[in-house]
């Protein structure tokens, strides 16, 4: 079954779905995504992915292209062709096709594209086993509370750890604080057992996986702590974590060659997984805890 994707008002075979070359996502990273889970057919919180694709819509001045209902009729049409049942919907909008003008055109209509990709729930084994994380310079700007497509630096740092044999790179503020990974959220279970995460302000993307994932602490009574940490207090740390819309809740168990615990994943991060993923199963439990 070809994949079909969505461009700008038409269903299209994926590898002829095509943008202008003068869409401003491309010329200028104009633009912002989302990428929405889904978990046996059902997308993954879909109503604050959308929020958060208005929001980001909103801080740039692009405007909604279409009403939410009609985007969600669009994404629920792209998995049906799709047939899609574990992956993701990634949705792009940009600011249109316009003469290339660093200010905003006039008359541009903004560009949306649907895609989706099937991908395999993450197996036993590989939540033991946990990932490994490098650290790396952020030399991102800073609003990274917008989901913009400019991803360059996040590119840049990935490459960097896979290149060092590491699956992700916790980004590093100048103060010498972690914000997060390039595509991800980062956490920790300190040595004196605090479970720790960034608070979501402009330095970090705050993720659908980590606002979920607190809602899932608070109903299990976890106690828990936003504020910033440092590589040094992720080397001592008991276990840390990482999520995201596509890890779910993944163990980090070496950082920037230190093992992390025991050097598999941690049992405070077994439980919120499982917990996260109960939810995500039936959606509505975590209201109803
Ligand atoms: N990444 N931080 C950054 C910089 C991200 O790009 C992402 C998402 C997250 C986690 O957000 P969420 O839980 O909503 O997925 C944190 C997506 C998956 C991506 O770019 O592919």
């Amino acid at each position: 079954m070809p994949r079909i994707a969505y461009v700008n008002g038409r269903y299209v075979p994926h590898a002829e779905a095509a943008v202008h070359i003068e869409d401003r996502g491309y010329q200028f990273a104009d633009g912002v995504y989302e990428v929405v889970p889904v978990f046996r057919g059902q997308m993954v919180d879909e109503e604050l992915h959308l929020d958060r694709l208005e929001r980001s819509l909103s801080e740039l001045r692009i405007e909604m292209p279409m009403s939410r209902q009609a985007l969600r009729m669009i994404t629920a049409e792209v998995m049906r062709r799709n047939r899609l049942d574990n992956g993701f919907v990634y949705m792009q909008i940009t600011r249109g096709v316009a003469p290339r003008d660093h200010k905003f055109p006039k008359h541009a209509k903004p560009a949306v594209v649907m895609s989706v990709r099937q991908t395999k729930l993450h197996g036993d084994e590989a939540i033991h086993d946990g990932v490994k994380v490098v650290t790396q310079p952020d030399l991102r700007w800073a609003r990274r509370d917008i989901k913009s497509v400019s991803l360059l630096p996040n590119c840049l740092a990935k490459q960097s750890a896979h290149e060092a044999g590491a699956s992700e790179a916790w980004l590093v503020e100048e103060d010498g604080t972690i914000t997060e990974g390039t595509s991800t959220n980062a956490w920790i279970l300190t040595e004196d057992n605090k479970l720790v995460t960034r608070k979501a302000d402009s330095s970090i993307l705050n993720g659908i996986t980590r606002v979920s994932l607190i809602k899932c602490a608070e109903a299990k009574g976890i106690a828990f702590e936003e504020r910033p940490f440092t590589p040094e207090e992720a080397y001592r740390a008991r276990e840390a974590f990482l999520t995201s819309s596509s890890n779910f809740v993944m163990p980090v168990t070496e950082i920037d060659g230190r093992t992390i615990g025991n050097g598999h994943a941690g049992l405070l991060t077994l439980k919120l997984r499982q917990a996260y993923v109960d939810s995500v199963a039936t959606p509505g439990k975590r209201s109803r805890d």
